[in-house]
């Protein structure tokens, strides 16, 4: 899978994304000898720079973030494809200016007409570029040409803005050249679901309501919001990955199978799935919300998140959100799926668990089972990627006493191979015109559609998040959550 002639559109380039995760990934599938010789890359934002100072801020982005060895013969082709055109968004002269660039590239580098133009801007922008971009002619479909836009979450506030931003976008773009990043479906571990799923015959059988009891999904991160106050203020931990990774993790562990991993039945499947969610009638119960106050991370001590900077003092964003869910279709009826995220909790790790009902009857004494637990299989997405099968065994003795103990898969020692970043994948995607990884405009839909009543129920009446120590695992309130319902957290 090597792309054909193209190149890409880079707005937003002195931000984060762009350099720690396009730019590196952009030189990663070069190295990797995946992007056309004539590959270019045209960098643009309000910076008095030349060719030569953009070329600077890609090779140091690289140096710093790229997976594969650096390696000067590659980057000095990759390179003489870089172009910079300096311009606000609402410039008509600096977009003419780069609709003359593009088509210099077709004759120069062989681009083909063939351009992805990558929105690493905030979203408020988003309506202002796409129509520069329709206004300069940049848009249009020549018949042997492709152009794309490629958007980053967050892919709206609440239902009524993504809708908005979906008008935006298909007033320019058809569908089909629309691709939204979630950079977790990127991420191989989370294609594993599908193989797990689907490739294996002991699974599936007992992936239901007949024998889970309950499904655990967990995004915890040990960092805190870093130099991103301005993003993250406002947007908070249910907006920021809930609606977006969680939200797509579920979708993949409870579809159905679809009839093939083409991009329209694949997105059926997960689709139906998202609209088969319901809410619990209760959300003081059934939801809680937290943000992290001062403690250990690491070993060093660090602020609270209203003492970050440029937090705002009263500021009632969280970072940290569990909520619950139902899906009412016959295979999951009964089972709820506990979502859990936050910043600033004990360690990093990803994972969903499947929690297996306990066996009908136990043919031992009391004694010998008292420290049997669920029986369990965990898909650790990172960073110690694999799965891991909790069951019941006896401990070595003279009497019969049971024990969970835990059966493990790791990546490590199984493959040799190491898993590409996940933005790598997602952008030869792109430039391949590959969409199963995308999620589409109705899956966001259906995940605003979720969020919003509990959205709108924590902003009622001022609910402010309770505060949790930092290096810890998050409120009291999450795991009243839970107890209520008989069950607890995992401790990852
Ligand atoms: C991003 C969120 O989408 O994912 C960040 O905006 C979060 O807040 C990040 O830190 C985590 O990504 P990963 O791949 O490190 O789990």
């Amino acid at each position: 899978r090597i792309a054909g002639p193209c190149g890409m559109v880079l707005f937003g380039v002195t931000g984060d994304l762009s350099r720690k995760k396009v730019m590196p990934a952009i030189y990663d599938l070069a190295n990797r000898g995946l992007l056309p010789p004539g590959f270019s890359l045209v960098g643009f934002a309000r910076r008095d720079w030349a060719n030569q100072d953009f070329a600077k801020i890609v090779h140091d982005s690289v140096k710093q973030h790229a997976r594969t060895e650096f390696r000067e013969e590659v980057w000095k082709q990759l390179a003489e494809g870089f172009r910079f055109v300096p311009g606000n968004f609402d410039d008509d002269v600096a977009f003419a200016n780069l609709a003359r660039t593009l088509d210099e590239l077709d004759v120069v580098r062989g681009t083909g007409g063939n351009h992805a133009f990558y929105l690493a801007i905030p979203p408020g922008f988003f309506g202002m570029v796409v129509d520069q971009l329709k206004e300069h002619d940049m848009v249009d479909k020549r018949p042997d040409a492709w152009r794309r836009v490629v958007i980053e979450k967050p892919f709206g506030h609440d239902l009524a803005s993504a809708k908005e931003l979906q008008k935006t976008l298909s007033e320019a773009f058809p569908t089909d050249s629309i691709f939204r990043i979630d950079h977790y479906l990127g991420k191989e571990t989370v294609q594993n679901i599908l193989a797990l799923r689907f490739a294996n015959e002991m699974f599936e059988p007992i992936w239901n309501a007949n024998y889970v009891d309950h499904v655990q999904i967990t995004m915890a991160e040990d960092i805190g919001i870093g130099g991103r106050a301005g993003y993250y203020d406002g947007i908070g931990a249910a907006r920021d990955v809930i609606q977006n990774h969680l939200l797509q993790l579920l979708a993949l562990v409870a579809m159905e199978e679809p009839i093939s991993f083409d991009a329209p039945n694949l997105r059926a499947e997960k689709l139906k799935v998202l609209q088969s969610i319901t809410l619990p009638r209760r959300l003081d119960l059934t939801t809680a919300r937290g943000q992290y106050a001062e403690g250990w991370s690491g070993g060093v001590k660090v602020p609270g998140f209203l003492q970050e900077e440029a937090i705002r003092p009263r500021s009632t964003t969280e970072t940290y959100a569990a909520i619950k869910l139902n899906i009412d279709n016959r295979r999951w009826a009964g089972v709820p799926f506990y979502l859990r995220t936050g910043k600033r909790l004990g360690r990093r790790v990803t994972e969903v668990a499947i929690v297996f009902k306990p066996a009908p009857h136990l043919p031992f004494s009391a004694n010998a089972t008292e420290e049997l637990t669920h029986n369990a299989l965990v898909i650790r997405v990172q960073p110690d990627e694999g799965i891991t099968m909790r069951f019941g065994a006896k401990v070595p003795g003279t009497q019969m006493e049971i024990r969970d103990v835990n059966m493990d898969f790791a990546y490590g020692g199984s493959f040799v191979e190491a898993s590409p970043e996940a933005y790598e994948r997602l952008i030869l995607d792109v430039l391949l015109g590959d969409p199963p990884l995308f999620p589409r405009h109705e899956e966001v839909e259906q995940s605003w559609r979720i969020l919003d009543p509990i959205l709108d129920y924590w902003q009622r009446k001022g609910h402010r998040p309770e505060q949790y120590a930092s290096g810890g695992w998050g409120p009291e309130s999450a795991d009243a959550m839970l107890r209520r319902d008989g069950r607890v957290w995992r401790r990852p």
